[in-house]
């Protein structure tokens, strides 16, 4: 797969279902329009800009908070930690649990293994297995990182999961999330280190697909660029990093999307905490395939 950037800038009850394991979570409908407020990266434990990430991120709940109240759910997308450890996580879930919005969805990042492996990751927040959430004719697709080392990596059981998962949600929206990036697509995801493996495997998967957002993390803004968004074929690619000042950001940022019912795009804006604005260089509409149904 070869870019054809074209990014477009501008100016316009769920179940988990599908999962190596079973799980099943529930919200209340939000009305017309869905609010999925998206971050990344917030590794908690590290200290930079004069906070710990974990602070980064109380911060960034409140500002939410303030102004998008509604916001039927969150993800977060892996590098919750900076070394793995028991308090690093506590102090995510204690934020997490205090924000107001009340369903949360994790995959972990490569920092979750820092301490060998991501034991207590999967012991605190949830496995490490792909799982899937369908709201209304979205689906949700969330990739974990699966083995310790800077580069992400997904077991060929994940890779055939997400083979048969893609296929059997066709005809609806789909949106993938991962830590690391697809390869070939956002900034830096030429570089080995930067991107999800098999990556052939992965590529052969979705040459297949309709797969109409991925969004990742990892690779920290510094700064936020329009290389940060990609679309190669009809996918839309967005690297929601960083929620902390971890390796010289400068600034904490995220994404929130919009869905509206009946709408055939979606509108990812770009927010900064430290001045809790949006960023509107950076808004993306994202063409669906379907129009949108909320459950
Ligand atoms: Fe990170
Ligand atoms: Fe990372």
């Amino acid at each position: 797969m070869k870019n054809r950037r074209q990014f477009i800038q501008l100016s316009a009850s769920a179940a988990v279902v599908g999962t190596l394991g079973a799980q099943q979570s529930s919200f209340s409908p939000a009305g017309k329009l869905r609010k999925v407020w998206i971050l990344s990266d917030l590794h908690s434990g590290l200290v930079e800009g004069g906070k710990d990430g974990a602070e980064w991120f109380s911060l960034a709940c409140k500002d939410m908070q303030k102004e998008h109240s509604d916001i039927a759910y969150a993800l977060t997308l892996g590098d919750i930690t900076h070394g793995g450890n028991e308090q690093q996580l506590k102090n995510y879930i204690t934020t997490r649990d205090g924000s107001g919005i009340r369903t949360w969805y994790e995959v972990a990042g490569n920092h979750e293994y820092h301490g060998g492996n991501a034991d207590l990751y999967i012991k605190s927040i949830r496995s490490t297995d792909p799982y899937a959430v369908v709201d209304g004719n979205l689906v949700w697709i969330f990739l974990s990182d699966e083995k310790a080392g800077v580069p992400g990596e997904l077991t060929p059981k994940s890779c055939d999961w997400l083979e048969a998962e893609l296929a059997k949600h066709k005809g609806k929206n789909i949106i993938v999330c991962s830590h690391q990036g697809a390869k070939d697509t956002t900034f830096r995801t030429d570089n080995a280190q930067r991107y999800l493996h098999p990556a052939d495997r992965i590529a052969a998967i979705m040459a297949k697909s309709d797969i109409a957002l991925w969004l990742s993390g990892h690779e920290h803004h510094t700064p936020y660029s329009e290389k940060h968004i990609a679309r190669v074929r009809d996918t839309t690619y967005i690297n929601v990093a960083s929620m902390s000042h971890a390796y010289k950001t400068g600034s904490s940022q995220s994404c929130l999307l919009e869905f509206q019912a009946g709408a055939t795009q979606i509108i990812a804006r770009r927010r900064e905490h430290d001045t809790q604005k949006f960023m509107p260089q950076f808004e993306v509409i994202i063409p669906l395939r379907h129009a949108i149904e909320l459950a």
